[in-house]
């Protein structure tokens, strides 16, 4: 299975263990991630910044593009409940989207 190093939390790596969605593969690890509309794709804090395998995500939803035409996606960024995951990824979270009680490394 695909694994996924999310960089500013000391190089973690989890498995992308759901078909449906990087974000459900990030809870099934246990692993804090913001997600506040439930992964409907109705809000932006689930986004993830793609550092590396931008192609092994799954093409954007009518949600992103949205986003992105508001300017509140980077063409860098995917939200997490919207792609799901084909192929190893590093990823980070962006600094508006940190959880106070994580010891983020970057
Ligand atoms: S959790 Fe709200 S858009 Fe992903």
């Amino acid at each position: 299975m695909p694994e996924i190093c999310i960089t500013n939390m000391h190089d973690k790596i989890i498995v992308a263990t759901s078909p449906k969605s990087l974000l459900e593969s990030i809870l099934q690890s246990h692993t804090d991630w913001l997600h506040s509309c439930g992964g409907k794709g109705r809000c932006t804090t689930c986004k993830a910044i793609i550092i590396e395998g931008e192609k092994n995500l799954t093409p954007q939803t009518a949600a992103e593009k949205k986003y992105q035409a508001l300017n509140q996606l980077a063409d860098n960024e995917r939200l997490a409940c919207q792609c799901a995951v084909r192929g190893n990824i590093k990823i980070a979270v962006p600094d508006e989207n940190k959880m106070p009680h994580i010891d983020y490394s970057v």
